[in-house]
């Protein structure tokens, strides 16, 4: 069967990217990444795609207007017969045009437990909420930012000695289980949603109690 056409969009070190690049290299994996594209030239992920033979692209925005940089992402992704978008790490907010012209088919992962904690300095706020449990949420894209039905969500411990950077780098760890799961599903055509809600077709059923700290 055709394997799902995906770009992924970073702005930095990419290492999302990286772990999709890593699932699909698997010719099992029912997606490929075809374009990666960064909006930084200086983005460290674009030499990490093409070391996995992936075109990598800068399509620099402090050079064009938003319309225009949206409108020159959107043609090196219709170029390149991109069904399916993934952001990874990518920094810029969308315009509801792009978002729309892509819904259903872009996902994004945050890492926090959304709705909680939304845009940045997400590990110093999980910390001063006190909260036992983080994690990192994959969605699809809405326009509002970090909004959006939510595919996979994975939770792990606040230890009570992490600092932003400790919770950050576990969480991570988490993010590059969760995205090439997301993807797939996708791919697999398993994916439905439902207003807020999204459906996963023959889900396994988990049910279990994890309880931090003891
Ligand atoms: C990740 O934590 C991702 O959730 C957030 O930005 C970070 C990007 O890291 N949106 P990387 O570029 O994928 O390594």
């Amino acid at each position: 069967m055709a394997r799902l056409k995906v770009g992924v969009l970073i702005s930095g070190r990419g290492s999302n990217m990286r772990a999709l690049l890593e699932a699909a290299a698997d010719p099992a994996f029912p997606a490929e990444i075809v374009l990666v594209i960064s909006n930084n030239p200086d983005a460290g992920g674009l030499d990490v795609a093409r070391s996995f033979g992936v075109a990598a692209a800068a399509i620099d925005h402090r050079k064009r207007a938003r319309e225009a940089f949206e409108a020159d992402v959107g043609a090196a992704l219709r170029a390149a017969a991109v069904e399916f978008v993934c952001l990874a790490g990518f920094m810029r907010i969308l315009t509801a045009g792009f978002v729309s012209a892509w819904q259903g088919r872009m996902i994004n992962i945050h890492p926090s437990l959304l709705p909680s904690f939304k845009g940045v300095h997400v590990h110093e706020q999980a910390l001063a909420a006190g909260v036992r449990f983080s994690g990192c949420t994959v969605h699809f894209v809405m326009p509002e930012m970090d909004d959006g039905p939510i595919v996979v969500q994975a939770a792990v411990p606040v230890l009570q000695d992490d600092t932003a950077d400790s919770l950050a780098n576990r969480i991570l760890k988490a993010e590059h289980r969760i995205y090439p799961m997301a993807l797939r599903w996708a791919a697999e055509g398993r994916l439905t949603v439902d207003g807020n809600t999204v459906r996963l077709a023959d889900a396994k059923v988990i049910d279990s109690v994890v309880i931090a700290p003891e």
